[in-house]
């Protein structure tokens, strides 16, 4: 299986409306690297709670929210070049500990009187780590070690009364400290998994450095968010639209753990999940939590709407504006509602928050979704989690593992999987059939958590085959699978050939409709996971 590829993240401020009130904090100030997301993400793992910030934010932010430390991230500017970001005016004042990482080690070196070069050749992937000085951030760890190098420039000296740790061949300082006046610095990356010591190091920061207690943990989680909804809606009516997905499903049950009846859900069947799926979700809901649900067939209203529509962007539009129609309907028969539950992720808040360099969501992301305009004052229970931490709280809820893993699905379903033609009710079920017993196999062979996601497509043509000595003239399949860590680049899973042995004649045996199978191979980019 190939490695998930981590794409860039976007350094944004994330509101304070939603972010829990952890007793205690990590602030991660991001310099632009590609694994800052990671880094806070990793200070999580380790049972602290950490938001990821701009590097510009501003002293006073910081300080609004007391650290117990902060940690620079890495980045891809040189610490000499022109409007090179800086370290933030105050910041080593501030009377925390500080750990720097790659760019951050850099500027915390050049900025306190070390010395940082550009060197002849940088240090990109595996490097073996020597271990001279355990100090008290590497303490307990071996002398050799490896771990993650991504860097051009590199610290030839420690800053005065600082101490060297550890050196790899490219990089005669490759981890500093000042234990006294609490600054640490490493120029590799511990929050990726090829450095097997990363997790160690930062918990040691964390724990031995700054003191956290390390009490961030999904049930901590449960018990805070349920809080912070029953203060927010206190008697008044919540509804939530269920879309069969981990997000809509435990953003739903935190606010059915804290409201109770006060909260019904709305699920819209448009006729184009996986099969069984729209049956799982009522049944966990309905039967298992006794959430109030009112669940709609609308597969015929959706059909109807996709008749004649085969260009991409026009089925989603239509799709998107019968799903807000579906759901208006129906929130409006249920009198006084007055909240509405959105399953925002911490990810979405840094993505769409503007700032230097940020990603824009696609649009597209957002069919399916409900718009700004509906009156309803929002409630975001998982605006402050990643989505790791929205499985284990969905875990600790009780939610069937079917749907705590479920991979994502497109808003607007099969239809934009029933490429260069009409999705029409025979083709969708083909397809869904296909994408059962793929499913199926995936999941046989222990890979479905594996995979960012894994489908089928089937394309608007027919090919010659020979099956029982007759020609046929069939559908294709296509195979789509992909590792991912956030949908931005992909890249194709290298599916075992049993498995796909396997996944190809089940298709074509018991579909009578299917007489080839094929595999895509296309990375992301340059091609985008979904066909359409
Ligand atoms: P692409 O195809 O752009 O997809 O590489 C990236 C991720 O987004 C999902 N996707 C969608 N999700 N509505 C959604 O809710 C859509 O219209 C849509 N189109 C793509 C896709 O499945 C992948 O995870």
């Amino acid at each position: 299986m190939s490695e998930a590829v981590i794409a860039d993240s976007a350094p944004v401020a994330a509101g304070r409306e939603g972010t829990p009130v952890a007793t205690e904090e990590i602030v991660v100030l991001d310099y632009g690297g590609q694994y800052s997301q990671l880094i806070a993400r990793r200070v999580r793992d380790c049972g602290v709670f950490s938001e990821l910030l701009p590097h510009h934010v501003g002293l006073e932010e910081v300080a609004k929210r007391k650290p117990r430390g902060v940690i620079l991230s890495g980045g891809p500017a040189s610490v000499y070049a022109p409007g090179a970001p800086k370290l933030e005016q105050g910041l080593l004042e501030l009377g925390v500990p500080v750990l720097g990482i790659c760019y951050g080690m850099q500027l915390l070196v050049h900025d306190l009187g070390g010395r940082v070069e550009q060197a002849e050749v940088g240090e990109f992937g595996r490097s073996d780590l020597t271990v001279s000085e355990p100090g008290v951030l590497l303490a307990g760890m071996p002398r050799e070690q490896t771990c993650w190098m991504s860097h051009r420039d590199t610290v030839f000296e420690p800053p005065p009364g600082f101490t060297a740790l550890a050196s790899s061949s490219a990089s005669p300082v490759a981890a500093v400290e000042n234990v006294e006046r609490g600054i640490y610095g490493i120029q590799f990356h511990p929050e990726v998994v090829h450095t097997p010591y990363g997790q160690e190091i930062l918990t040691r920061f964390l724990t031995e450095v700054c003191g956290c207690e390390r009490t961030w943990s999904a049930a901590s989680i449960v018990e805070e968010q349920i809080a912070r909804i029953r203060k927010q809606v206190g008697d008044g009516r919540v509804i939530c639209g269920l879309s069969g997905g981990v997000d809509s499903s435990v953003a739903a049950l935190l606010v059915h753990r804290a409201v109770g009846d006060q909260l019904t859900c709305v699920f819209v069947d448009h006729g184009l999940m996986r099969k069984e799926e729209g049956e799982q979700v009522i049944s966990a809901f309905r039967d298992t939590f006794k959430v109030p649900l009112v669940a709609v067939d609308a597969e015929q209203r959706f059909l109807e709407r996709l008749n004649g529509v085969t260009e991409p962007e026009a089925k989603r539009k239509a799709i998107g504006a019968e799903f807000i129609r579906v759901f208006e309907e129906e929130a409006t028969k249920l009198d006084g509602a007055d909240y509405l539950v959105q399953g925002t992720l911490y990810s979405d808040v840094i993505e769409s928050g503007g700032g230097t360099g940020a990603a824009t969501i696609k649009s597209h992301h957002n069919v399916g979704g409900l718009p700004d305009d509906l009156q309803f004052e929002l409630v975001e229970p998982l605006r402050a989690l990643f989505k790791d931490e929205v499985r284990a709280v969905g875990a600790e809820l009780g939610l069937p593992e079917r749907l705590v893993w479920r991979q994502p699905f497109p808003g607007p379903g099969l239809a934009i999987r029933v490429v260069g033609g009409e999705a029409t009710k025979e083709r969708l079920d083909v397809l869904r059939e296909a994408d059962h017993i793929l499913q199926e196999e995936i999941r046989k062979a222990g890979l479905y958590r594996e995979l960012w996601q894994s489908f089928c497509v089937l394309p608007d043509i027919r090919t010659v085959g020979v099956q029982g000595d007759e020609r046929t003239y069939g559908y294709v399949v296509v195979v789509r699978a992909v590792t991912s860590d956030d949908a931005m680049t992909a890249d194709w899973a290298r599916l075992p050939y049993d498995l796909l042995e396997t996944i190809a004649s089940r298709m074509i045996n018991e579909l009578r409709e299917v007489n080839r199978v094929v595999l895509d191979i296309t990375s992301k980019p340059p091609g985008t996971i979904e066909w359409e």
